[in-house]
């Protein structure tokens, strides 16, 4: 690990929506607003925030997170139901991967109830809206530190 931890945090498809998407499920929050609170949370520890709707771009961003981030947060959004190659891509990391959707997927419907990341994470964090991404980044600090 760096002396200062790198905390890489991917977003997937449709998530540059956010503010305006179902704000009644997704809520009112920008990604910029989370980003900023990412980082606010993070207090000194670096944060690499980056959104994208390929999952080509996902799985490279996955692969670069093999060198030089000490811990991913992943919202895979809706490739999370259906990528066996982000699945693949999380295996080959040896960092922790905390798995992160504002939502609760379990409580929605059946075709979210499938999720090929939380095989491949460390642990889970759904259902909390805009404030998931801040207990995401508590949570990886913690591992980082009980890593070290
Ligand atoms: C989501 C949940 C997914 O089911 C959905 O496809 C998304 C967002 C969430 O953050 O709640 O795009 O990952």
């Amino acid at each position: 690990m760096s002396e200062t931890p790198v905390l890489h945090v991917l977003n997937g498809p449709n998530l540059n929506l956010l503010g305006v998407r179902e704000p009644d499920i997704y809520g009112r929050d920008t990604l910029a607003d989370i980003e900023r609170r990412c980082v606010a949370t993070a207090a000194g520890a670096e944060v690499v925030f980056r959104q994208t709707n390929h999952e080509g771009v996902l799985v490279d961003w996955i692969q670069e997170a093999r060198e030089g981030a000490d811990a991913l947060i992943l919202n895979p959004a809706a490739y999370g139901h259906t990528s066996v190659a982000l699945h693949d891509a999380l295996k080959a990391l040896s960092i922790p991967v905390i798995e992160l959707h504002l939502s609760n997927p379990a409580a929605r419907e059946a075709f979210r109830h499938r999720s090929y990341v939380s095989s491949a994470a460390t642990g889970v964090i759904a259902g909390f809206g805009a404030a998931g991404y801040e207990l995401a980044v508590q949570a990886a600090l913690i591992l980082i530190r009980e890593r070290a």
